[in-house]
């Protein structure tokens, strides 16, 4: 490893950058932040993954995956809440890869991010489609999952780019609208879904595992090829395969720490806004993956809008339309947010030298990072339209928990190279917690499959390749390049 791939830059540059009184304004509290998560988190990691894990791999204790899921995302969200409270900036996981392991680290890390989020995108995407189909009678062959081109998510794509990059601030009003609307869906879910459960849909929990119809390695859990096991469905395995895929549902909250620069008292209200949010989420998608499961046997759930087409087989349709508007609703701003995050990390990256510097600047008029925004949008809405939703919730599972792990690595890291740094936040036992989170990330990682695994080696060999062609000469801690100094430029808050 080269000297370049280790090179750090200073803790006290990006605090600087943090206090830039030309930069992103201190305007959140800790309310605006539960809120603001939980507003980023839901999405269609519930409204559409759940019921995919549990027809393909988990049955009802899809439950019992998102269970898991939860205390893996907590684990990591307590490390990332330690560096965004000590190190608040937009760069976030990102920012913190480049104090304290160096910038190589910091390449891939962004670079994984980028994958998270525009991955991430395409799939909520994809989901808002097969509401929308749901909510107007649309063809399925156009805007479901079936649909060779899904036009749906092409368009919500093109017109959340046009807003992204204009930078329309959704009001506050209009968040926390979208907020209840949400909220709203899933209390309606479990109350009214509740009364229609039947307890036999849920026996046996977690469905015997059985030989895989049709056996392809490389739709195996990696860990299950490594071990030479045969290819299986259900059971404990599937079970965690589901976990590793329903992690896409409790992604997001990493843009909560991306508001390191905007939160008035980030020690505070980060720690309460993740973990809070994180808690809120978790309770909602146990008890609406709970009450579906209950309501539909799982091999005949509805791939493209399950929870409204659960509640219009129990022949309340009018509850199924109310959830498809909520939808249609709810999910346009986590691809927003999405979009607003890309620009955020391409932002910064750029504005480091390691991507085009012109990509770390803003537009004159708007004040957002538009190069970047559009650039990723073009990409991002070739993917929706064309790769099914599951596979691409593998791929942004896989980049979320990797970026993770650095995360988890960078705590006790950063602690050992700054023990002086003021930490409002402090993992507890570290480096337990930490080595903990790394850990079940990467065992939660373990459980996708084969070709999920060789997809993100591809993407990492292709980021691999730039940085060292061109992103090592061009960095700005390059010499001659300028050094570590704080930036005056800036972004706008989306
Ligand atoms: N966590 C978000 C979702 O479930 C990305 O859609």
């Amino acid at each position: 490893m080269t000297s370049a791939f280790r090179r750090t830059i200073n803790v006290s540059t990006v605090l600087k950058r943090g206090q830039n009184p030309d930069g992103l304004r201190k305007r959140l509290g800790a309310k605006d932040m539960i809120g603001f998560g939980v507003g980023i988190i839901i999405g269609t990691g519930i409204f559409t993954l759940a019921g995919v894990e549990a027809k393909q791999h988990a049955g009802p204790a899809v439950t019992l995956s998102f269970l898991i899921g939860a205390v893996v995302a907590c684990l990591a969200a307590v490390c990332y809440a330690e560096l965004a409270s000590s190190v608040p900036t937009a760069g976030s996981a990102y920012t913190y890869a480049f104090a304290t392991l160096g910038e190589g680290f910091a390449w891939i890390i962004g670079w994984d991010l980028l994958l998270e989020f525009s991955l991430g995108a395409a799939v909520v995407s994809r989901g808002w489609s097969g509401y929308l189909a749901d909510l107007f009678g649309l063809p399925p062959e156009l805007f479901g999952e079936e649909a060779v081109v899904n036009i749906g998510a092409v368009l919500i794509l093109a017109v959340l780019t046009v807003v992204a990059v204009v930078g329309i601030k959704m009001s506050a009003l209009f968040t926390n609208t979208l907020v209840v609307v949400k909220l709203t869906v899933c209390v309606l879910v479990i109350g009214i879904g509740a009364f229609f459960v039947t307890s036999a849909n849920w026996s046996p929990f977690i469905p015997e595992s059985r030989t895989a119809e049709s056996p392809d390695v490389l739709k195996q859990p990696i860990i299950e090829a490594g071990l030479g096991i045969e290819p299986t469905m259900y059971g404990a395995i599937g079970l965690l395969t589901a976990a590793a895929v329903v992690f896409f549902a409790y992604t997001g909250f990493e843009a909560l720490a991306n508001l390191g620069e905007e939160v008035r008292r980030p020690q505070r209200d980060m720690k309460i806004g993740l973990l809070g949010a994180l808690s809120i989420c978790a309770l909602l998608y146990i008890g609406v993956s709970l009450v579906l499961t209950g309501m539909v046997p799982y091999a005949e759930i509805d791939s493209g809008a399950p929870l409204a087409k659960a509640f219009d087989a129990v022949g309340l349709s009018w509850v199924g339309g109310i959830i498809s508007l909520g939808a249609v609703t709810g999910l346009t701003s986590v691809i927003l947010v999405q979009l607003v995050t890309i620009g955020r990390i391409g932002f910064s990256m750029g504005r480091d030298g390691l991507l085009p510097r012109q990509l770390g600047t803003v537009h004159p008029k708007w004040g957002t990072p538009h190069r970047v925004t559009i650039g990723a949008a073009v990409l991002v809405g070739a993917l929706a339209a064309l790769v099914p939703i599951d596979e691409l919730a593998d791929m942004v599972s896989i980049g979320a928990l990797s970026a993770m792990i650095i995360v988890a690595v960078a705590v006790p890291v950063l602690r050992r190279q700054r023990p002086e740094l003021e930490r409002p936040f402090k993992v507890p036992f570290s480096p337990v917690v930490p080595v903990l989170a790394a850990v079940s990330c990467l065992y939660l990682m373990l459980n996708l499959d084969v070709i999920t695994w060789l997809r993100f080696g591809a993407w990492l060999v292709i980021g691999m390749v730039i940085y060292f062609t061109y992103s090592r000469r061009h960095s700005r801690l390059a010499p001659g390049n300028g050094g570590d100094v704080a930036e005056e430029e800036n972004v706008s808050a989306g």
